[in-house]
């Protein structure tokens, strides 16, 4: 980004300028605009922008039985759909840059039977653009809803559907990535090895030979998993420095004030500040194309990173500048 006039500029005045879209607000570090993302990103892309994107962060509006406010494709339309953002996503991102896309699971409509459509669009979308897939990740949340309710709750022959996955994709096999900057804190027996330096070496029943003084040196925290949970125990510090986690909390206080309508898949603050963290820089820039209430936007300021998001929805737009409370402290209805 550093050379581009695109990078000099605050985002804000530049999307203006480039005539982007309409912009929901802006902060020093980013801009969230309204519009459906892909004559926005064409634009962007045409104006400066290709190449110069390090991280995508994204969660789609995902395949649904039921029809929700946002829309929501089905079956092949859904797959063709997704897979029309990869070469459009790719040629945005740097050459070190990734791609990661959330996908919740789909059940095939009345049937307790999984849909493989999630698995089959985030092939198509990795094919369209013969990205390499660098790792996928689960989202664990212990606190969903018992779904879908006629198997898990009604009939009982289901149980709760309480993950969704993440695919981190990327144009090179090797993007920019550190997992120092995400290690979680360790655990009190970790804690307690490397005050005794004392544990059993030797060959594990897994066939991993474990050295005598493997375990010995302090490297300031764990390495977290691909299975991601954000309870308090396991997020990690880089992720939480400096931050504002309250940031969904001022979310929902903006839209009671206001009388808003929340969004309904906001995902937590930590799990986009963890790929943020992990594969890009302060300065760098962050692009979600399927903003929502803007949790993208949010945890990369937050991590001094460079950010533009889109959405579709005026009203999802425009909720999002909760996230951002000395801007939202600003903020006036208008006039009806
Ligand atoms: C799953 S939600 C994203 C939620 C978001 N991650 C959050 O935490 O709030 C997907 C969003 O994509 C938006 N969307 C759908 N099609 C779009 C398009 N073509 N361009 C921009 N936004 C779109 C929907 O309105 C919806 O708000």
């Amino acid at each position: 980004m550093a050379r581009t006039k695109a990078a000099r500029a605050n985002l804000k005045a530049w999307a203006t300028r480039a005539n982007l879209a309409d912009v929901a607000y802006g902060t020093s570090r980013g801009v969230s605009l309204i519009g459906d993302s892909v004559p926005i990103l064409k634009r962007a892309s045409a104006k400066g922008l290709k190449g110069r994107v390090q991280l995508v962060f994204t969660s789609p509006p995902f395949p649904l039985n039921r029809k929700k406010k946002y829309g929501n494709r089905n079956g092949e339309d859904f797959k063709k759909w997704l897979a029309s953002y990869a070469v459009l996503l790719r040629d945005l991102v740097t050459p070190d840059g990734s791609i990661v896309v959330e996908m919740w699971n789909a059940w095939e409509p009345g049937k307790p039977v999984m849909s493989t459509l999630a698995l089959e669009s985030l092939l198509e979308f990795k094919r369209a653009a013969k990205l390499f897939l660098c790792q996928e990740f689960i989202w664990y949340n212990p606190a969903r809803l018992p779904t879908p309710a006629q198997w898990v709750t009604v009939e009982r022959v289901r149980v709760k559907d309480a993950f969704t996955r993440l695919w981190w994709l990327s144009p090179t096999p090797k993007p920019k990535a550190d997992n120092r900057r995400v290690l979680t804190p360790y655990s009190s027996s970790m804690r307690d090895l490397l005050k005794k330096k004392k544990y059993n070496s030797g060959r594990r029943p897994s066939e991993h030979a474990i050295g005598r003084r493997s375990f010995f040196s302090d490297n300031g925290g764990a390495i977290p998993p691909n299975v991601l949970t954000f309870g308090e125990e396991n997020v990690p510090e880089s992720v939480l420095a400096g931050s504002n986690t309250s940031s969904s909390d001022d979310y929902q206080r903006f839209c009671k004030r206001f009388d808003l309508e929340m969004h309904p898949a906001r995902m937590p603050l930590n799990l986009a500040k963890f790929f943020i963290a992990m594969c890009t820089d302060a300065g760098d820039l962050v692009l979600d194309p399927f903003a929502g209430s803007n949790t993208t936007g949010a945890a990369a300021d937050q991590l001094k990173r460079k950010w533009m998001s889109i959405e579709a929805d005026e009203d999802y737009a425009n909720s999002g500048l909760g996230r951002f409370p000395r801007l939202a402290q600003h903020y006036r209805m208008p006039r009806s």
